[in-house]
């Protein structure tokens, strides 16, 4: 009886583009479902953007669209980015959806009927500077569990621990570094603590890895926390029944996305919904065995899926998942993603210069089901495509297709007795693959494979088909039939990983999709395609040019990118017509003694005589200034430096270091006049 499964992973924010640390969790799941599917199995693939919540109304906001439109633009960037990868949903949709608001109302009214949820006045924090609430993102200190300094207001980088804003230690406004005050607003929360006994006996009985479970165990200790559910208008998500300026907290809707998915599949598909993600109280109070539910994520998520999701379930009387499988994140080279580095790369910059399936293979050859994080090592890369996938396993059919085009009518024969042999290992590794398929283990499934292809490939040496071919033409069929087997297993156990490198090879073996079943069977008597190349040969240049690209291209494109960091409070016309901007005549210029980027400048300001530290030494010599017209900012508060007083400020601007640029005025203008 084949399973019935349903597979999620998490659902990416809609305000900046997928990467290579993204695409861990989205091909460990596709590679999982993809073997279930080889298996015979039912399985299903839900996905959707998870498009509610601060960050992507500001994004939105900085763009100049509206939130609807930048999810939407998101939504097709990131599926072309899934689709080029072949991660294949069975849906991708998003949580900015009716069936997403009628499941969030529905899970937010049973929770609130049963008692679940209180209404509370908190404090929440307030900058009077910026003159705004300050959210999860908004304000930023040291983390109450661990100390860890610089954390978000709503959950931790470094201990993965959850939050209230008001919880953090000495904490400031992430846009202007103000203290900020606090303010008092009415809140709903739900009562997680209430979960406690249910959630105990979900991990107790096997929710999740081993490992997740100990974590788990530590914040049980910790006690449960009531969980802040509601935000504030202005807010983009869903608004609260029977409020005017409260909405969902994004973290409320977006794992109810998984379900609304799943219902949007359903409808288009004739499914009956209940039966995929049941009620359990219509079950009788026990989940139905219809369909198994997983669920992957990141071990940064953790507190959400393991904790605030199955309860929010449990409480409304839906099925939780069999398990939740959680990874670990991507280092590049051993350290953490960056920027600067070039390492942080976004799927569609690793598409202009690489095979998508180079990624899969290595991901594949690292992940073990663990926690652990995964490293993308460049050089290890480069050498597992190279020497593996080209001069492992596309060297098998390239060592036999051609030669039985050539000179054999492309017809393979039967096996003979050797040829069993080393088929009937290769096809004895069968379950054992599939174990290991089944616990995440792929890095176990790579080793595998790559030890049965050395043997076959010794097959290949050993039987000297090259040399054969020139004197006993059967002897030789007999031989590639033996090869073509083995590239016929080999591929069969691969296709999870390479699906697009399976096609091209089952097109040239000239067989039906293939399945893991028909590993039990042998290919005789038959007449394969011809031969075209299976997969190329990496060049350093390749991955070199990637990095460049990456390096440049970072933040180029905020409407994709989103700000790291929230952007400074809206400025009117009216503050900016404040600043007197004058002409001024640089009339002497000289270095500062003790601090490098230091000039001081003296001015003629129209008569009036001005003394500037201007931070551009190691942009401009002070010879070359004397003379020059610059503007000047005349009626800036004068500061006092501990390498003096500098009165005003000349414009000029840049990213620093030789990068900064003066700006200068015509020759023909006068000292003091005023600039507009
Ligand atoms: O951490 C994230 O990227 C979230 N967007 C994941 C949401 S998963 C699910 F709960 F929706
Ligand atoms: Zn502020």
């Amino acid at each position: 009886m084949p399973r019935r499964i349903v597979v999620t992973s998490a659902l990416p924010y809609a305000n900046g583009p997928i990467h290579i640390g993204h695409l861990v969790e989205y091909l460990q799941t596709d590679i999982w479902v993809r073997f279930q599917k080889m298996c015979g199995n039912q399985c299903l693939y839900f996905c959707a953007d998870d498009t509610h919540g601060t960050a992507i109304m500001i994004s939105a906001r900085a763009a100049g669209i509206s939130p609807e439109e930048l999810i939407k633009g998101m939504h097709k960037e990131h599926k072309a980015d899934f689709d080029d990868f072949y991660v294949e949903f069975d849906n991708y949709y998003t949580t900015h959806s009716d069936e997403n608001r009628q499941f969030s109302e529905l899970i937010f009214n049973r929770l609130n009927e049963a008692g679940s949820i209180v209404k509370r006045n908190v404090k929440q924090a307030y900058c009077e500077n910026c003159k705004m609430s300050l959210p999860d993102r908004y304000i930023r200190g040291t983390c109450p569990r661990c100390k860890a300094e610089d954390q978000y207001g709503d959950s931790c980088e470094v201990c993965s621990g959850t939050h209230q804003p008001t919880e953090l230690i000495n904490p400031y406004c992430a846009t202007c570094r103000e203290k900020p005050t606090l303010q008092t607003s009415e809140h709903y929360f739900f009562k997680l603590a209430d979960f406690d006994k249910r959630l105990k006996d979900l991990i107790a009985a096997g929710y999740t890895q081993k490992s997740v479970a100990n974590k788990l165990n530590e914040w049980f200790k910790t006690g449960l926390k009531d969980w802040d559910i509601s935000r504030n208008g202005p807010y983009f998500g869903f608004k609260i029944p029977g409020e005017e300026n409260k909405f969902f907290y994004v973290w409320l809707d977006a794992p109810i996305g998984y379900m609304a998915s799943a219902k949007n599949y359903c409808d288009k598909n004739n499914l009956d919904f209940d039966k995929l993600w049941p009620e359990t109280r219509l079950a009788g109070g026990t989940s139905s065995d219809e369909y198994e539910l997983y669920h992957f994520i990141g071990k940064d998520i953790m507190y959400f899926h393991a904790l605030f999701w199955p309860a929010m379930l449990i409480g409304a009387g839906f099925k939780t998942a069999d398990k939740l499988f959680v990874h670990g994140f991507l280092t590049v080279n051993g350290e953490k993603m960056s920027k600067s580095r070039g390492t942080f790369i976004k799927a569609s910059t690793y598409l202009k210069h690489l095979n998508p399936e180079y990624l899969r293979y290595y991901y594949a050859s690292k992940l073990t089901g663990g926690i652990e994080d995964i490293d993308l090592s460049v050089d290890d890369f480069i050498n597992k495509a190279n020497s593996n996938l080209v001069g492992k396993f596309a060297n098998l059919a390239s060592r036999s297709g051609p030669m039985l085009a050539k000179k054999l009518d492309a017809q393979i024969g039967r096996l003979d007795e050797k040829g069993t042999k080393l088929v009937n290992k290769l096809a004895a590794a069968k379950d054992q693959i599939i174990q290991n398929y089944e616990n995440l283990n792929y890095a176990a499934v790579v080793r595998t494979i790559t030890a049965l292809a050395d043997e076959a490939n010794r097959y290949v040496e050993q039987n000297q088909p090259w040399v054969t071919v020139k004197t006993d033409l059967e002897k030789t069929r007999t031989t590639l039939t033996t090869i073509i087997n083995a590239v016929r297993i080999l591929t069969i156990y691969l296709k999870p990983i390479l699906p697009k490198y399976a096609g091209k090879t089952e097109k040239f073996l000239n067989v039906d999709k293939l399945k893991f079943a028909d590993v039990e069977t042998v290919l005789e008597n038959h007449r394969i395609n011809e031969f075209a190349r299976l997969v190329e040969r990496i060049d350093k240049e390749q991955v070199n040019a990637m990095i460049e690209e990456s390096k440049e291209t970072q933040s180029a494109e905020p409407v994709t990118t989103g700000p790291a960091e929230p952007i400074k409070p809206e400025c009117s016309i009216e503050d900016f017509e404040k600043i007197d901007l004058r002409i001024a005549r640089v009339i002497k210029a000289e270095a500062v003694e003790g601090a490098d980027k230091l000039l001081r400048l003296q001015l003629d300001v129209g008569g009036l005589k001005k003394s500037v530290l201007a931070a551009i030494a190691q942009a401009y010599k002070p010879d070359e200034l004397v003379g020059k017209i610059v503007i000047y900012f005349a009626n800036l508060k004068p500061r006092k430096m501990k390498f003096g007083l500098s009165e005003g400020m000349i414009l000029a601007a840049g990213t620093g270091g030789k990068d900064i640029f003066m700006l200068t005025a015509d020759v023909g203008v006068k000292p003091g006049q005023r600039v507009s």
